[in-house]
């Protein structure tokens, strides 16, 4: 493994006072741990047809999309009273194949828990998942907020105040394509050409669409994903209760959120909840920023009608 890192683009981050190096393996950027993970994963990861990958670009609402597809999948077994999502962060609750491999194939042995969760590139994932008929579901979100989310999630990751971390340098490599996963065009493209070769299988959830109309976004996913509620579910409340507790007014002020730690070392929960709302940026960007990236954005994604 060490001597293909060797031969690697590398990049540190200098607005994060050189304390994040990424390496670019097979087009796309990422730290050596996540790399290794992905590599692993290539070679040895066998999925099972039940599995449903829940797949994301950094900072387009993983932990939201893997909080709604939990409660749904595990809603016959808790409601919203019982819900391990009150005492667990959820990422406890929704094993990423890049890191945790190990706890994947458990759920395989044990019991018949579906989801899994990567930020892997579509051109990365393991080839029995490529093979497999699994169903994938796709997160994305306004890339100018994705930007001024992995900004303060990595500055605060690293412990650095605004002040140390230049956001314009942010901001300059996120528009090289330098990012954790990235670049974020790259990675939606992947996913967005394959679900147009088979769309029963993959579908697009837009954080903002989750925003705007959360209880339709989650009935199609639950329904996507093979959980669909029942009529007498509906009319009892079961989705609305779903998109409560998964909402981000609940699950940020939840102790294990405010004040959690998965272990010693590990990030604080809290860096996974900041504001949760659709148009930080604004607070943020200035007009050669917008243009800037906008520009680039519409050049990547021109033929795909996905409007970011
Ligand atoms: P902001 O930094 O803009 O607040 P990810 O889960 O992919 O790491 O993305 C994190 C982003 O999703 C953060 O955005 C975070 O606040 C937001 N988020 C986390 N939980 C959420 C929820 N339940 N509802 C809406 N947004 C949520």
């Amino acid at each position: 493994m060490e001597d293909i890192f060797k031969r690697l683009p590398e990049h540190t981050c200098g607005w994060l006072a050189n304390k994040l190096t990424l390496y670019k393996y097979q087009d796309f950027w990422a730290v050596k741990q996540l790399h290794e993970g992905g590599i692993l994963a290539q070679q040895s990861f066998k999925a099972e047809p039940s599995d449903v990958f829940l797949c994301s670009f950094p900072k387009t609402g993983t932990t939201w999309l893997k909080s709604l597809a939990f409660a749904i999948v595990s809603r016959a077994k808790f409601d919203e009273s019982s819900s391990p999502l009150l005492t667990n962060l959820v990422h406890e609750c929704v094993p990423f194949l890049e890191r945790e491999i190990d706890k994947i194939e458990e759920n395989h042995k044990k019991s018949n828990f579906p989801l899994v969760a990567t930020h892997l590139p579509y051109s990365l994932l393991p080839e029995s998942i490529l093979a497999s008929d699994c169903k994938i579901v796709y997160i994305y979100r306004n890339t100018k907020d994705v930007i001024v989310s992995f900004y303060h999630f990595m500055r605060e990751a690293v412990k650095l105040s605004m002040e140390d971390a230049p956001f314009q340098e942010a901001f300059e490599e996120f528009c090289e394509g330098i990012c954790s996963s990235g670049p974020y065009w790259d990675h939606i493209l992947g996913y967005w050409k394959a679900s147009l070769e088979r769309p029963e299988r993959i579908l697009f959830l837009k954080y903002e669409d989750l925003k705007r109309d959360p209880a339709s976004n989650v009935k199609r996913l639950a329904e996507f994903i093979g959980y669909p509620f029942s009529a007498d579910e509906e009319k009892a409340g079961v989705v609305d209760n779903i998109v409560s507790l998964c909402s981000f007014e609940n699950l940020s002020n939840l102790e294990v959120n405010k004040s959690g730690k998965r272990k010693a070392g590990s990030l604080e929960n809290r860096l996974y909840f900041r504001k949760g709302k659709d148009g930080d940026w604004k607070n943020y960007f200035t007009d050669e920023m917008k243009e800037k990236i906008d520009k680039i954005m519409d050049e990547k994604l021109s033929g795909t009608g996905l409007v970011l």
